[in-house]
């Protein structure tokens, strides 16, 4: 197996700041590159404020919390993954800038560092595609929140060796996740289940079977999920949820997976969710908004 020292995160948003403080606080080094124009501050800024909720409700120690923040170097500089053993993109849900940056890492890295992509439900294989060396190429996929959510899919794609599955099998564990390796499907297993369930809840919505909050309000108490299906989407992002739908029906081309009517309408309005104060629910003043 390879050994991992250091890893490099790109795309400094929710899941790759997630990603970066997992990888940490078991002990790696971390480079996190800002992959969008701008500086690396406001994520820094973003990471230890979540740290220090920790610390103030008393489950992490200042200590450990200054320990880890000083594993990670914050950069906006690309190049500075060139050493690393391993290599997180979580960038735009984009294939053709993905395949970009695979193309760039490939330029900059050993042959032998680890490509992983952290895409929900992109092809991790065509990723692979525009690789030289394509044996080290695989998918890491992770759930928000990274830093509570157990899973990790290790996306196996076309070429991808198995001493590269069994490193990334092991190096999940090492971060004390539970790994659970696919093959490089549209979706992988949770998505693949989840994207349709969501989309199910807003079809229900649009035949007037319940309420945004009764829907919820089933689901949590009567199948026993943290969130019901609107809140989950709100949480997730609007624009991720009918992306996911949007590549899934491309692979499927059943209308059961197409988006439906009211997810186009809040994405085309701006209201993502939670991350614009407003998606099925408005954040700044309850009830729900309505069916647009
Ligand atoms: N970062 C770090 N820790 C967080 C956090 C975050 N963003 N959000 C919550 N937590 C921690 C809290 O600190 C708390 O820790 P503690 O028990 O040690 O105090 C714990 O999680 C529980 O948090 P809360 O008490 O504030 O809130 P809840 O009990 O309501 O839990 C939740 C919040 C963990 C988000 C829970 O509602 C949940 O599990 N929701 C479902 C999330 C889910 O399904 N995610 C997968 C989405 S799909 C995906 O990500 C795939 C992608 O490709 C789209």
């Amino acid at each position: 197996m390879m050994e991992i020292r250091t890893v490099g995160i790109i795309g400094t948003g929710t899941m790759g700041l997630g990603i970066a403080q997992v990888c940490a606080q078991s002990g790696f080094n971390v480079i996190a590159v800002k992959a969008t124009p701008g500086s690396w501050e406001k994520a820094k800024a973003s990471l230890e404020g979540g740290l220090n909720k920790s610390v103030e409700r008393g489950k992490m120690a200042a200590a450990d919390r200054d320990a880890l923040v000083g594993r990670i170097t914050f950069t906006t500089d690309e190049r500075a993954v060139a050493d690393c053993d391993l290599i997180i993109e979580s960038i735009i849900e984009d294939l053709q800038t993905k395949k970009d940056l695979f193309r760039r890492l490939e330029a900059i890295c050993r042959p032998d560092t680890l490509l992983c992509t952290n895409t929900s439900t992109l092809s991790v294989t065509a990723m692979m595609a525009v690789c030289k060396h394509r044996s080290r190429v695989a998918g890491l996929h992770f759930f928000n929140p990274a830093p509570v959510m157990k899973l990790v899919e290790v996306i196996h794609a076309f070429e991808t060796s198995e001493e590269v599955i069994e490193t990334l099998d092991q190096f999940c564990k090492t971060i004390s996740k539970g790994p659970v390796i696919v093959q490089d499907t549209t979706g992988f297993i949770v998505n693949r289940l989840l994207t349709p369930y969501m989309l199910n809840a807003i079809r229900m919505l649009e035949r007037g079977t319940g309420t945004i909050e009764s829907i919820d309000q089933a689901m949590k108490t009567g199948a026993a999920h943290p969130m019901g299906p609107f809140e989950l989407a709100d949480y997730i992002g609007l624009d991720v949820v009918e992306a996911m739908a949007h590549n899934i029906f491309e692979d499927v081309r059943h209308e059961h997976h197409a988006p439906p009517h009211t997810l186009t309408r809040l994405v085309q309005l701006g209201y993502l969710g939670r991350k614009t104060g407003k998606g099925f629910y408005d954040y700044a003043q309850k009830p729900p908004v309505q069916n647009p």
